[in-house]
């Protein structure tokens, strides 16, 4: 598997507890590195965007809601099989099915507050990347 990239967000709960650096070790010691990193408070409009794909869904609202609550952090990991890689360390999105070890099962308070977002495909993650990254941005 060659070597690939995705995108990472610590989410707002995160980075209200102070977690920025022990969220970024656990992906770190999974095998990813960090090759952009950045500290934002989204727009509203820019939460939307980011998650148009789910603009049908029930949780929508709360979500966009919550993704602006606070400072968040994006991030390119690159590693080899780094999505999958990704979603692995991350765990099952709610925090009560992820598996021990994971970053959601150590650290999240709940489905929506679950400390961090992983792109789910490469296709996605080049997307995703594109969205806050510019190419310059992206040191490796
Ligand atoms: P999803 O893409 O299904 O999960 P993942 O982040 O694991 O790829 O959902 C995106 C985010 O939406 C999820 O991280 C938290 C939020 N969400 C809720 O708040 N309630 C829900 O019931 C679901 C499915 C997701």
């Amino acid at each position: 598997m060659a070597t690939e990239r995705t995108f990472s967000i610590i989410k707002p709960d995160a980075t209200r507890r102070n977690l920025t650096g022990a969220v970024t070790k656990m992906l770190e010691d999974a095998g990813l590195r960090v090759v952009a990193s950045r500290r934002i408070h989204m727009t509203r409009e820019q939460a939307e965007g980011f998650y148009a794909v789910h603009k049908e869904r029930p949780f929508f609202n709360d979500l966009v809601s919550f993704m602006i609550s606070g400072p968040v952090v994006v991030q390119v990991l690159e590693g080899e099989n780094a999505v999958a890689k990704n979603r692995e360390v991350m765990g099952a999105t709610n925090p009560a099915n992820a598996e021990e070890g994971t970053i959601r099962k150590t650290h999240a308070e709940s489905i929506e507050a679950n400390s961090v977002h992983g792109s789910d495909s490469a296709e996605n993650a080049a997307i995703e990347i594109a969205y806050f990254f510019k190419p310059e941005e992206i040191v490796g």
